[in-house]
Order: structure tokens, then sequence, then C-alpha cells
């Protein structure tokens, strides 16, 4: 085993490490507090080539490996997640998708300013009877010849105003279960498209969440994904690389609260001394780190597996379990050791805590993980 990084892999990491630390840390808590969307930071993100890391040159993206792209979306999650829940999206869920399952003139059209980070996409799947469940579909696109008629509701979707690009997961044919699904480009501004209420969220309040409806829809032939019927497979594949992106975004939040706790231990005095030397706050920082390390290990190993084209359902499931676990184990105790300071928003880590909730919750539950997980070990 090599656990060394290339040369290349400090670059990316350092190259990440100075955007957020320039461009969003200044302006984080105003955005959290105002539920403001980092417009700017994502266009420079486009000119940095971190919204399509992973695709190929020929198509607008960077041709980097997913480990770059974990490094990047860890190092931008220690000071905003917001703005890597955006950058996570577009990387492997959209993009992803579209370089591995849509034919060439969707890649021609869609794919180029996705990957360049002229336009932002958005995934959307989720519906108000279809969270974790997600063959249970309501929104139908029914076949009308030339064209399909898109019907339905999708529920907290990420970029949800700002995109312009939505890959849209809809029933074909009820009776067909999961091969009754298709997925399909949606441009914003096709007719009887609404992007409809924002969500007040309790954490990542710069990314903007919204309700998408659709009232008839005329969505063309030539903008299905791949076969028909191919609709759940490719959510399915496109989330379990996803995944790898937000367990990356959880050591992101786990090790930024980390490295506030750290240097503010330093700084801190209480009864005569520095609280770095207080045992209690020592056992504390120890475990962080501990837990952090076996985190960053596995959301590691999980790109490896992506990069090596070996299979990383299993490793990816195991990763975001655990990554987004110790991501909000260690922003509670981030808040604890800054005590009243933690509590109060110029410090970070309470933001950092809310943050923390949704990797439990997004690109599927905890639970969802360990059904994933039993599944791969039960099967082996
Ligand atoms: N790769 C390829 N195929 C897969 C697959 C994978 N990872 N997982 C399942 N499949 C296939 C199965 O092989 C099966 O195909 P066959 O019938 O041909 O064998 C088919 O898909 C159905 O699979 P299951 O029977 O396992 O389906 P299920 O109904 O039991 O559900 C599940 C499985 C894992 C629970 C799935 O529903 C799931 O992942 N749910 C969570 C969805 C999710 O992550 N939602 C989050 C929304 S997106 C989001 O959050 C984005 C954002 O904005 C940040």
């Amino acid at each position: 085993m090599n656990f060394k990084l290339t040369e290349e892999h400090k670059a990316v990491r350092e190259a990440a490490k100075n955007f957020a630390e320039s461009e969003c840390k200044s302006g984080v808590i105003e955005r959290d507090t105002h539920q403001k969307v980092g417009l700017d930071q994502l266009k420079i993100l486009g000119e940095l080539g971190f919204m399509g890391m992973m695709v190929d040159p020929k198509y607008g993206g960077s041709g980097m490996d997913t480990l770059s792209y974990v490094l990047a979306i860890e190092e931008i999650s220690k000071i905003d997640a917001s703005i890597s829940v955006a950058m996570s999206v577009n990387n492997s869920l959209v993009c992803w998708g579209l370089e591995n399952y849509a034919n060439e003139e969707q890649k021609q059209k869609y794919l180029i300013p996705l990957a360049k980070g002229e336009k932002i996409g958005a995934f959307c799947l989720s519906e108000p009877e279809a969270g974790s469940d997600a063959t249970s579909q309501r929104t139908s696109a029914i076949d009308k010849g030339d064209h399909y008629l898109l019907n339905g509701t999708k529920n907290w979707i990420t970029n949800g105003s700002t995109a312009s690009t939505y890959l849209v997961i809809a029933q074909t044919d009820a009776d067909k279960g999961h091969k009754g699904i298709n997925a399909f480009i949606v441009e914003k501004g096709m007719k009887g498209f609404e992007i409809s209420a924002k969500e007040d969220k309790l954490g990542i309040r710069g990314s903007d969440t919204h309700t998408l409806v659709f009232n008839d829809v005329i969505i063309p032939k030539e903008n299905r994904i791949g076969e028909n019927g191919f609709g759940f497979k490719f959510a399915m594949k496109t989330l379990a690389g996803g995944r790898i992106g937000i367990a990356a975004q959880a050591l992101g939040i786990a090790a930024g609260a980390y490295e506030l706790s750290l240097a503010y231990s330093k700084e801190r005095e209480t009864f005569g001394k520095l609280i770095s030397q207080h045992q209690a706050i020592q056992f504390k920082l120890a475990d962080m780190y501990v837990d952090i390390e076996n985190a960053r290990n596995l959301v590691y190993k999980a790109a490896w597996h992506k990069d090596q084209n070996m299979d990383y359902n299993l490793s990816g499931a195991v990763a975001k379990l655990h990554a987004s676990e110790v991501a909000m184990r260690t922003t509670v105790e981030a808040v604890q050791i800054h005590g009243g300071y933690g509590y109060v928003k110029e410090y970070h880590v309470e933001r950092l805590m809310r943050d923390a909730k949704i990797t439990q919750i997004y690109e599927g539950t905890s639970e969802i993980q360990r059904i994933i997980i039993a599944r791969n070990i039960l099967d082996n």
C-alpha cells in the first residue's frame, strides 16, 4: 500500500485550500445566515476546472482522477459545505452520469458547458413519497410518440434554482417497476417546468434546495438517457459514485471542525492554563483525530477503488456511513470544546455542526448505506 500522495494530488489539494481560504471564508457566515448561493465562488470553481474535475478534457473537463476530486471536496468542505455540495452534485451526479451514459449528441450539447462550469446541473430523484425508496417514483413521463409528457413533483433538489440542466428520473411504465423508469435531460425554461418553493434548512444554507414542479412538460425523445427502462440503474450507478463525494464532504466538515478546535485549544485558557493542557480536552482531540484518520482512509480507499475500475458500491457506502457519523460526532465535540463561543456563529463550529447533519441524510441516509453494506456482505 502506498499512502503517499503524488505531486499532482498535492497541487490539487493546495489549489482547493487556497480557493476555500481566499474566496469562501470571508462570506461564509453571511451566505449561511441569509441563505445566499455563492454564485461568484461557483464561477471561480468553474474557471479552476473544479466543476468537471473527472470529465475527459475533450468534453470540457479536467481529466483528473477521483482521489483528486475527493481531496478538493475535502478542503472546500472544511470551510464551506454549501459550495462543496453544489460542486459535488455537478461533478459526480450530473457530469459523471452524462459522461458515462449519455450519447455523443447529448454530451456535446449538455456535458461540455457543465464540465466547464458555464452551467450548473441538478439531479432530480427524490419525491414527496420517494426519497429512500427510489423505485416508488410518482413523476411520470408518458411516451407520446415523438416526445414524452412529463408531470410530477421533485423535492429537496440541490442547485434547484441555480441549475440550467436537470437530470430528472421519472416513471414511464408503472407496471414494469424499476424497469419502467427513465432518466431525462430537462432544461430550465421548458414550458410547464416551474422552480417552486425554496427550503429553509438547518444546514448547508448557502445551497439552494427547491421543489420542482412539472406540468405537461414536453421532453424531446432525444433527451432520454440510455436505453428505454435504464433510468433506475442510471440513478443507482450515479449515486454510488456520488456517495464518495458526500463522504469526502463529511470528512472535510469533520476535519475543519477539528482544526478549529485544535487551534482554539492552544489559545484559550481556563483554570490558569491553556485548555489543551487539560486532559479532558486532550482526550476529545485524540478521539477526533482517530475518527478523522479512519474516515479519511475509507474515503480515499473508495476513491482508489473507483480509479482502479474496481467495484466501489460497498466501499463507497462504508465511507459515506462512517464519514458522516464522524462529521456529526466531531462537530458536536468541537462546539463543546469551544464552550459558549462554539454556540455563536463567529467561531464557525456551530455551522459545521448544522452542515454535518445533512451528510447522514442526502444521497442515501445512513440507514440506506447500512442496507447497501448488508446486501453486499451477505451476497459476497
Ligand atoms: N448499480 C447498478 N445497479 C444497481 C445498483 C447499483 N449500485 N443498485 C441497485 N441496482 C439494480 C439492481 O441490480 C436491480 O436490478 P435487477 O432487477 O436487474 O437485478 C435494480 O437496480 C433494483 O435494485 P433493488 O432491488 O436493490 O432496489 P430496491 O428498491 O431494493 O432499492 C436501494 C435499493 C439501494 C434502497 C435504493 O432504492 C436506493 O439507493 N435508495 C436511496 C436513494 C437515494 O440515495 N436518494 C437520495 C436522493 S439524491 C440526492 O440526495 C442528491 C442531492 O441533491 C444531494
